[in-house]
This record gives structure tokens, C-alpha cells and sequence, in this order.
């Protein structure tokens, strides 16, 4: 089973122009989404990681199987407003506009080591955002991982040069 043929894309999807990996079919797909979760983790199987942090929203899904078979805690990372303790925040570019993304102020504590999940990188820039969320609250990123990495955006090269090593399954 090749992981691409379970990803469907939509054209024009949320805006002309893009083409929209829809993980959902993947995730439909009992075999898919174990190998899937099975493969995100092999690098990091064995290493001491101590929170999974999922990107919202499809990270929550991967992050939350992820965390699991790591045995780490799980820590949210959400789009403006969504989360409701103090939440420290930062602004970044999408592929198709401008958001902001938050944790919790008390998310990660110091010194602890945190695996960055999420179903796909583009431009990179919500993962750079996250990473620097992260570092400002102490915490040291240990690695990413992604399903689907579109190359030609150079996410995964943004990511690399601010130091975070990748997994992704599908190019
Ligand atoms: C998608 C995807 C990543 C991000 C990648 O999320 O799940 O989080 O875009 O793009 P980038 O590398 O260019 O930053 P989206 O913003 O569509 O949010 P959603 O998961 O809440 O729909
Ligand atoms: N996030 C940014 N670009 C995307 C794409 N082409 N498909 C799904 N999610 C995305």
C-alpha cells in the first residue's frame, strides 16, 4: 500500500489556485493510519520526548496517536481565541493568507523536549511559529514530523535551517 493513494486532493480548495491534500481518506483507512502513525514515529521511537505538539487541526489527530505511542503528554496548538487559560501567541503566513497561532502560557515547561506534529508542510510558516512558540517557553524541539511535505513551497529547508530535523512520509 503506498501512503499518496490513500491522500485525495481537491482542486481549488478553500481558494482557486490550491490543491488541497485531504488527509481524511487516510485517516478513513485503518491500514493507512497505522502505518501512517507507525511511520511519523520511527525516528523518534526510544528517544526521550516529553510532550507530542499537535498543530491544529488535523495535528490533533496524528499528534494525539503520536503521543500515545511515544508515551509523551500531548500539548495543543491552536488558531486565535481557541484555547481558554493565558496563551502566549505569534503571527505567521499561511499558503493562502495570514493567521495566528497560541498555546497555553504553562504548555511546555522549561527544558523539556517536544516532537512538532502536523499532517502537512508548505511555506512552513505556522511550523516556523510554532517552533519559536515553543522555544520561547523553554522548551527544546527535537524534531518534526509531517505526512506531506509540498517541496516546491520550502517548508521543510525553513524548518531544517532553524534547526528542527524532519520526518515526512509523502512529496
Ligand atoms: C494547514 C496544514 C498546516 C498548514 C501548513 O493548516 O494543516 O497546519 O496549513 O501550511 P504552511 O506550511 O504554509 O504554514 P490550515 O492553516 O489549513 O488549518 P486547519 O488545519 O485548521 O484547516
Ligand atoms: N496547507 C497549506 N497548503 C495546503 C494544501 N495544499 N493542502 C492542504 N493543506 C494545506
Amino acid at each position: 500500500m503506498n501512503l499518496a493513494d490513500a491522500i485525495r486532493t481537491i482542486p481549488d480548495y478553500p481558494k482557486p489556485g490550491i490543491l488541497f491534500r485531504d488527509i481524511t481518506t487516510l485517516l478513513g483507512n485503518a491500514r493507512a493510519f497505522r502505518r501512517t502513525v507507525d511511520e511519523l514515529v520511527q525516528p523518534f521511537a526510544g528517544r526521550k520526548i516529553d510532550k507530542v505538539a499537535g498543530i491544529e487541526a488535523r495535528g490533533f489527530i496524528l499528534g494525539g496517536a503520536v503521543a500515545h505511542q511515544l508515551s509523551a503528554g500531548f500539548v495543543p496548538i491552536r488558531k486565535k481565541g481557541k484555547l481558554p487559560h493565558t496563551t502566549v501567541g505569534v503571527e505567521y503566513a499561511l499558503e493562502y493568507g495570514v493567521d495566528t497561532i497560541e498555546m497555553h502560557v504553562d504548555g511546555v515547561a522549561a527544558g523539556e523536549t517536544v516532537l512538532l506534529v502536523d499532517d502537512l508542510i508548505a511555506t512552513g510558516g505556522t511550523a516556523v511559529a510554532a517552533v519559536q512558540l515553543l522555544r520561547q517557553a523553554g522548551a527544546d524541539v527535537v524534531g518534526a514530523a509531517f505526512v506531506i511535505d509540498l517541496p516546491d513551497l520550502g517548508g521543510a529547508d525553513r524548518l531544517r535551517a532553524v534547526g528542527v530535523p524532519l520526518q515526512t512520509l509523502v512529496g
